[in-house]
């Protein structure tokens, strides 16, 4: 996890068009605050959400945003696209064009799409290291079998990219109908195993990124913001 940081001087430096050397008499004055403490060290370290005081008036406070989203198919996962509507297009918040995707899905992909501006967060969603868990549904051209059960569980080597796929673990819900549980996000990971079996996916809906469950109540296309304290 890192959400990047910098000095404090040089960001008082820079907000008043001074050199260093004059902002280490204001920290000497104690007339800097971040996050309502009394900065003492010109080295001190702040990130882009440490609220910032001079001399009493806040300088810097950027709030952190954290949504979740239900992406109708036919909606892109990119902030700008020519040709379609991007996940982007859907919020509307004058926060938008700060938001990142945690975790794309397809074109023709459905389900919960995670937002934020918080890169620690979403660092922490997507480093494959904590096995955060990605429920989907998939609906399936053919029948299902019990083989499915354990190639998933295996795992399945990817020449192009010479990776093996962790381990995943599979429900057959019905003859063509399964629920798939990932810890990562490789591209086009499910439509890939199951055409191992030359079993075309015809539907895919994700449900659930680690904690975060899509509500019913949350419809193709709309979004809502999340508490995470
Ligand atoms: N696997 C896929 O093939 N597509 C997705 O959108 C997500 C997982």
């Amino acid at each position: 996890m890192s959400l990047s940081t910098s000095r404090i001087d040089k960001f008082i430096a820079q907000h008043l068009n001074i050199a260093r050397k004059q902002v280490r008499v204001i920290i000497a004055q104690q007339r800097v605050v971040v996050d309502d403490i009394v900065v003492t060290h010109v080295d001190q370290q702040i990130n882009k959400f440490s609220v910032i005081a001079l001399d009493g008036k806040v300088i810097q406070r950027e709030t952190a945003h954290y949504l979740m989203l239900h992406k109708p198919v036919g909606v892109v996962c990119a902030t700008t696209d020519k040709q379609h509507k991007t996940v982007i297009d859907l919020i509307d918040e004058s926060f938008k064009k700060q938001l990142h995707i945690v975790g794309r899905l397809d074109l023709n992909t459905s389900g919960l799409v995670l937002l934020t501006n918080d890169s620690r967060w979403s660092e922490a969603l997507t480093d494959p290291k904590h096995k955060v868990e990605k429920h989907y549904q998939v609906t399936l051209a053919n029948k299902l079998t019990p083989e499915y059960i354990t190639a998933f569980a295996d795992g399945m080597y990817f020449g192009c990219e010479d990776i093996t796929t962790q381990p995943a673990r599979l429900t057959i819900l019905d003859d063509y109908r399964a629920h798939v549980v990932l810890t990562e996000g490789k591209y086009h990971q499910i439509k890939r195993m199951f055409g191992r079996f030359r079993n075309p996916v015809l539907a895919l809906h994700r449900s659930r990124i680690g904690s975060f469950e899509l509500p019913d109540s949350l419809l193709p296309g709309q979004y809502k913001a999340l508490d995470i304290s």
